[in-house]
């Protein structure tokens, strides 16, 4: 997409690569130091729902943020970028669909109600529009094609439906941070313990990771002509 001619895109792809490590470490340390570890068969069922974060953020949102930068990160040639795109953001979707599965065993097999939630409507709806993506693309783009005059039309609506459904994963990942904390909190977590703040600032890079990749997609590939600030002619 060649918007805002003048933005180097370099900088916010490092910047999310940095955000996105930075947040997958802190889930971990999440889950693993103060929740107890992950496990997809235990007695102690909240093993189970840990996959859940963990898979939602490191498998759904950093393997989807790679995917939609790669065409901007990875010095290849398009037909190769179009390979890495298609099989990144696939992968992004059988992690998110097992990730879901582990909140549904969680419920299951705790005798909690499924489905009650903001965040659970939006996280399904989410997910149902990721693979209605990936699936259009896929067909449009790599095989067997739509007509050159169709893909050219087809882009910008990718783009900007992408765009779309990943701006969507961020904010169902930002319900579920609040809503886990919520309930921590209301059954005696201090509210301003060093965990709280760790899911706080968890949910806080999240946002900066979404915003950066957004960015890195709208930029331009190439400065071709940089555009230096020039004031205003006074006539
Ligand atoms: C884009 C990422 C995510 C998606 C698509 C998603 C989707 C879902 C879905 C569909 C459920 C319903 C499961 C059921 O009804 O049995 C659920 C449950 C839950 N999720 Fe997520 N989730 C995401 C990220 C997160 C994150 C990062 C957290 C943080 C802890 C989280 C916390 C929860 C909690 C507490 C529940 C159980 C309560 C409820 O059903 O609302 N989720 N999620
Ligand atoms: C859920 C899955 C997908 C999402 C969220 C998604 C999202 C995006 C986004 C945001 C861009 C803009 C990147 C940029 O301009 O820097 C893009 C570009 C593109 N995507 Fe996808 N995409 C998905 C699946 C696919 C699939 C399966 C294909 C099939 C090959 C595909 C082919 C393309 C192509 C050809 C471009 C244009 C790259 C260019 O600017 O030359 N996408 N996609």
């Amino acid at each position: 997409m060649a918007g805002f001619p003048g933005v180097k895109v370099a900088p916010f792809t490092y910047v999310s690569h940095v955000l996105a490590v930075a947040s997958a470490a802190m889930v971990l340390v999440w889950c693993i130091h103060f929740r107890g570890g992950l496990a997809f068969e235990s007695t102690n069922k909240s093993l189970i729902f840990n996959i859940h974060p963990v898979l939602m953020l490191i498998g759904f949102i950093i393997v989807g943020s790679e995917a939609i930068m790669s065409y901007k990160t990875l010095p290849l040639s398009h037909e190769v970028n179009k390979v890495i795109h298609l099989t990144l953001h696939a992968i992004a979707l059988v992690l998110g669909a097992v990730g879901i599965y582990a909140a549904f065993k969680f419920h299951n097999e705790s005798g909690i109600d499924n489905l009650y939630s903001l965040h659970s409507w939006v996280g399904l709806g989410t997910i149902c529009l990721y693979g209605i993506q990936w699936i259009f693309g896929f067909v449009t783009f790599f095989f067997p094609g739509a007509s050159p005059t169709l893909r050219g039309k087809s882009l910008p609506w990718h783009v900007l439906f992408g765009l779309f459904v990943y701006i969507l994963a961020i904010a169902t990942a930002e319900l579920g941070f609040l809503e886990k904390l919520t309930f921590l909190e209301s059954s005696g977590l201090y509210k301003y313990s060093s965990e709280s703040f760790l899911v706080n600032f968890t949910a806080l890079v999240v946002i900066f990771l979404g915003a950066s990749v957004v960015i890195s997609a709208i930029a331009p590939a190439h400065v071709d002509a940089p555009q230096g600030y020039s004031s205003i002619s006074e006539n």
